[in-house]
């Protein structure tokens, strides 16, 4: 998706990704031999400087990159980095994260550090009580890094799904929605944040995002606004941003994470607003104006189209279904090999109103494969 923004701004990208025909390999062709994309992980040295051969900004779309080897291309090669290393430095541990938030006095979740033992764990549920979130700091995505010790006797099966990583404790939040504000931030450090949307996890994945989110509170927007822009403003580097939030009946907002790139939750930024958090990442990171954030359309939803099994043939199916529902927008990322719980790609739907989202959304539920509700 950032490519294919890339493209129609003339901006020439190249790709380091794993395989020939990654995702965004299929939607740009390299303009130049020199600019030949590369074929590595993006975790991997030698291929990360290679790519900073080729271009003269490099940007990431994931935040478990090699910050040190980013650091060293900036320095080194003169290639600008965004975001900045160290605002990926600071996210890519979740604890480190959340000390972050807290010397900012962002509101969050109490947690803690813990070791990776039963003692420790039991004492820190002492504290912070059950059910208790055990988050790895490291390496986690949608969901995968979570365990939920709901009592005591799943410390041992915690630590196996957990994997030897190293933890930290949070304590449960009884969230009644959770929202999150996409936020573009310039070099200079000005910030302009997208809508407030409300995102619905299912299993610990996106599974909706409803843009704009609905209250009666009618300053919760502008709070929530507010911390997430506090939040990216004390980051450094330009680009998009998510800033995820819990929030609680008393109307209060707890900061939950970051992400230093386009996310999920302004996927719907593509049909339903002015210009796209890609379009609009672009523009940040090459310094060019920034595009207006707001909304185009009443009122919009995306849905996540997660594997239900390795037969892909489930989900162009329900693509081609979507097709016939008015509003809807599909979007498939041309990924090789269909997994379940993999996200294969989303579908947006706009409408006049709420009541026709729902409808138009009514629509598309009943057939989503995998659907267990
Ligand atoms: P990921 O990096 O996988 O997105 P998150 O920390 O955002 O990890 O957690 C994924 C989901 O788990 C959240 O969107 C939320 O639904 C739930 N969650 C996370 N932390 C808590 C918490 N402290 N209390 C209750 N639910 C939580
Ligand atoms: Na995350
Ligand atoms: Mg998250």
């Amino acid at each position: 998706m950032l490519a294919a923004s890339a493209s129609l701004l003339n901006i020439p990208v190249v790709v380091l990704d794993i395989g020939a025909h990654a995702p965004a390999k299929q939607v740009v062709a390299p303009t130049a031999p020199h600019r030949a994309h590369v074929d590595g992980s993006f975790s991997d040295p030698d291929q990360i400087r290679e790519l900073a051969t080729k271009v003269d900004v490099l940007t990431v779309e994931i935040e478990h990159v090699n910050v040190d080897v980013l650091e060293e291309v900036q320095s080194s090669h003169g290639v600008e980095v965004h975001p900045n290393p160290s605002a990926i430095r600071i996210i890519q541990d979740k604890f480190r994260q959340k000390e972050h938030f807290l010397s900012l006095s962002l509101p969050v979740a109490e947690f803690l550090p813990v070791d990776s033992t039963d003692r420790a764990i039991t004492s820190v549920a002492g504290v912070l009580g059950l059910p208790l979130m055990l988050k790895s700091r490291t390496l986690a995505y949608d969901g995968r890094g979570n365990y939920v010790l709901r009592e005591l006797s799943q410390i041992q099966d915690a630590l196996n799904a957990l994997g030897g990583r190293p933890l930290y404790a949070e304590k449960w939040v009884s969230f009644v929605k959770e929202i999150a504000v996409m936020v573009v931030r310039t070099a200079t450090g000005d910030t302009f944040s997208y809508p407030v949307v409300e995102t619905v996890q299912k299993d610990n994945i996106c599974h909706l995002v409803f843009a704009p989110l609905r209250s009666r509170d009618t300053g919760l927007m502008a709070r929530a606004r507010d911390i997430a822009e506090t939040a990216v403003r004390s980051l450094s580097g330009a680009g998009v941003f998510c800033v995820e939030m819990f929030l609680l009946a008393s109307g209060q907002i707890l900061v939950n994470e970051i992400a230093p790139r386009p996310h999920n939750s302004g996927h719907y930024t593509i049909e339903a607003c002015e210009t796209s958090q890609y379009e609009n990442h672009l523009r940040a990171i090459l310094a060019l104006p920034i595009g207006s954030t707001a909304l185009k359309v009443p009122s919009a939803a995306m849905l996540n189209i997660l594997g239900a099994s390795n037969d892909m043939s489930e989900l162009t199916n329900f693509a081609k279904l979507a097709l016939s529902v008015p509003g809807a927008s599909v979007h498939l990322y041309g990924k090789a090999e269909c997994r379940k719980g993999r996200k294969m790609g989303h579908i947006t739907v706009t409408a006049n109103s709420d009541a026709e989202i729902s409808a138009r959304l009514h629509q598309l539920l009943q057939h989503l494969p995998g659907r267990d509700d």
